[in-house]
């Protein structure tokens, strides 16, 4: 039987070392223990190295250390693996640190390397405020998921820790919970890897880290189900997805622990909230922070058209334009449109929501540039009220991830709307109650069809840190002229507003029409309308561009980058 002692090290192929080592220096807080060729070996502790880097062409698996006990350990294994058919390749490749290795593929065709004795360095290590404990785990995408498995659980000796149903099994070789992640994908590739960090704590000031450094956080904080440890993941240079972590469970008895099978879902890898993974995490990808084709930095990566079961909340009709470095504005360009009575996109033309949270520390301000293009509703077969400000909108809406709160602006032919909602949370109509916070303001702007304007929201969370209750205030604007603000004391107590102060947002933005939401309660099917009634109604032609979230510091815009 071959004992894996612990995953001890991960080796990785990159085309840009340098970066990705500056990286893993700077950001991670691993250091450097030795070059040698092209390749660089890092480590967070005495020992030799938890990560090495080997130059390449393209991002790859170089290798996957696992650990065994001393040379007698590794000649069983050997013995082991050879009476299942499976004999070592020849290693050709340099690697300080550690004693005798030998190397074998997986069933998918990644390199793992058995080998024994990493070394221990005398020299201590910089000071520095935070670093990870050691190495993790790593979650491979797997061509056939049962297959891989077997081969970890039957070559290799892993037990079966957790399963999410036929897409993910977590396998341990010691206490750790899992060391290996097998996700099913058809194909073979790294999805991530993990370092451990201490505790909570260490977590949040990694957090802080990160945002200090302009290093995005793709998915978490949060915590997974299946080990029930607290992740975030965050992209090197090199387009590799790591992961940190904390308080992985520890399985001592192996005898009674029975493995559970979790739903497939998103609440399984992220209790607190439910979120689903950004689909550049699940394809293993993280992102070259100057890598505009996936996004501008300053908007995020991660801005998509928001799809609710088989709905995609985009006009057929419309184009996206994702941001380049040239132009760096994602965009989208909807044509005129014609009313029917069985096309559901008359309502909503698009919805685009952000991927990425951001942070409000120093406030934040949320822009759109917008042409509105509504003809006037006099005339329309509803009987609505011409005056009503809902019947070609655009909005932009701030909400905040831990207490539900939304400060909403909507605009629309001619009048402006701003408001700020909670929902959610426990608030004086009851859990989950939407409540206006705030009247809506309506100011006649008189905005001529065809025209563009700059709509924008401002967010100032006050004089107080972040996280202690005070005063803040949001503010619209429009074309930079205020037509609406708010102030209100965050605090947990009543009689003011019970909400948390907001410390990061999520962002979306919507272009629609509320055909079916007209203020006299008429909806959806829109009784009395002709079934062979078309008509173009609002001959809308609206583009939307996203650019320029900027940080508001007072009064004053600095953008977070040109
Ligand atoms: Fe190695
Ligand atoms: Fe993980």
């Amino acid at each position: 039987m071959i004992n894996i002692k612990r995953l001890g090290h991960v080796a990785i192929t990159v085309p840009n070392v340098g970066e990705t080592v500056d990286f893993y220096e700077q950001i991670v807080g691993l250091e450097v223990s030795e070059r040698d060729g092209g390749a660089v070996f890092l480590r967070c502790n005495a020992e030799h190295h938890c990560l090495a880097i080997y130059p390449g062409e393209e991002r790859k698996l170089h290798h996957l250390g696992l650990e065994v006990t001393d040379g007698d350990a590794l000649e069983a294994a050997r013995n082991a693996l050879a009476q299942r058919g499976f004999h070592p390749h020849e290693r050709a490749y340099a690697e300080p640190g550690h004693g005798e290795a030998l190397c074998y593929l997986d069933v998918d065709g990644n390199r793992i390397e058995l080998y024994e004795g990493m070394r221990s360095l005398d020299q201590p290590l910089q000071p520095r405020e935070i670093r990870p404990l050691r190495f993790g785990h790593i979650t491979l995408q797997s061509i056939e998921l049962k297959r891989a498995a077997a081969f970890y659980t039957d070559a290799l000796g892993f037990r079966v820790s957790d399963t999410a149903e036929d897409a993910v099994i977590w396998l341990r070789c010691n206490q750790d919970h899992h060391g290996i992640a097998l996700l099913n994908a058809g194909h073979a590739k790294v999805n991530h890897y993990a370092y451990d960090l201490a505790d909570w704590n260490d977590v949040k000031r990694m957090c802080d880290h990160l945002w200090r450094n302009d290093v995005p956080i793709i998915y978490g904080p949060s915590r997974h189900g299946p080990g029930h440890n607290i992740f975030i993941y965050v992209p090197d240079p090199a387009g590799n997805v790591i992961e940190l972590t904390t308080e992985l469970d520890q399985i001592w008895d192996e005898e009674r622990y029975v493995p559970l099978d979790w739903p497939n879902e998103p609440r399984t890898v992220d209790v607190w909230r439910g979120l689903p993974a950004p689909p550049n995490l699940l394809a293993g990808d993280g992102r070259d922070f100057d890598d505009w084709t996936a996004g501008s930095p300053i908007i995020g990566a991660g801005w998509h058209v928001l799809q609710a079961g088989d709905f995609t909340a985009l006009d057929p009709a419309a184009t996206l334009t994702t941001p380049t470095r040239e132009r760096p504005e994602f965009k989208i360009d909807i044509p005129r449109f014609t009313i029917a009575f069985d096309n559901p996109l008359d309502h909503v033309k698009a919805i685009v929501t952000a991927d990425r949270r951001f942070a409000t520390g120093n406030g934040l301000s949320v822009a759109v540039d917008m042409a509105v293009d509504v003809h006037g509703t006099e005339g329309n077969p509803f009987a609505a009220d011409p005056d009503d400000p809902r019947l070609g909108c655009a909005a932009i809406a701030l909400i905040d991830d831990s207490t539900g709160m939304v400060i909403n602006f909507e605009i629309s032919n001619r009048r402006v709307m701003a408001l700020r909602e909670l929902f959610v949370v426990t608030a004086p109509g009851g859990v989950g109650s939407v409540l206006p916070m705030a009247d809506p303001a309506l100011t006649d702007l008189e905005i001529e069809p065809g025209s563009w304007h700059r709509y924008e929201i401002r967010y100032d969370p006050g004089e107080d840190s972040v996280l202690t209750p005070g005063p803040d205030r949001a503010e619209w604007y429009v074309d930079g002229e205020l037509v609406h603000q708010i102030e209100w004391v965050a605090t947990v107590d009543p009689p003011a507003a019970p909400v948390i102060k907001p410390i990061r947002f999520s962002v979306n933005m919507a272009i629609f029409t509320l055909l079916d939401d007209l203020p006299d309660g008429r909806g959806g099917i829109l009784p009395g309308l002709d079934p062979e009634y078309r008509q173009t109604i609002f001959g809308q032609g609206v583009t939307g561009r996203w650019r320029n979230l900027q940080v508001s510091q007072a009064g004053e815009q600095q953008h977070l980058r040109t």
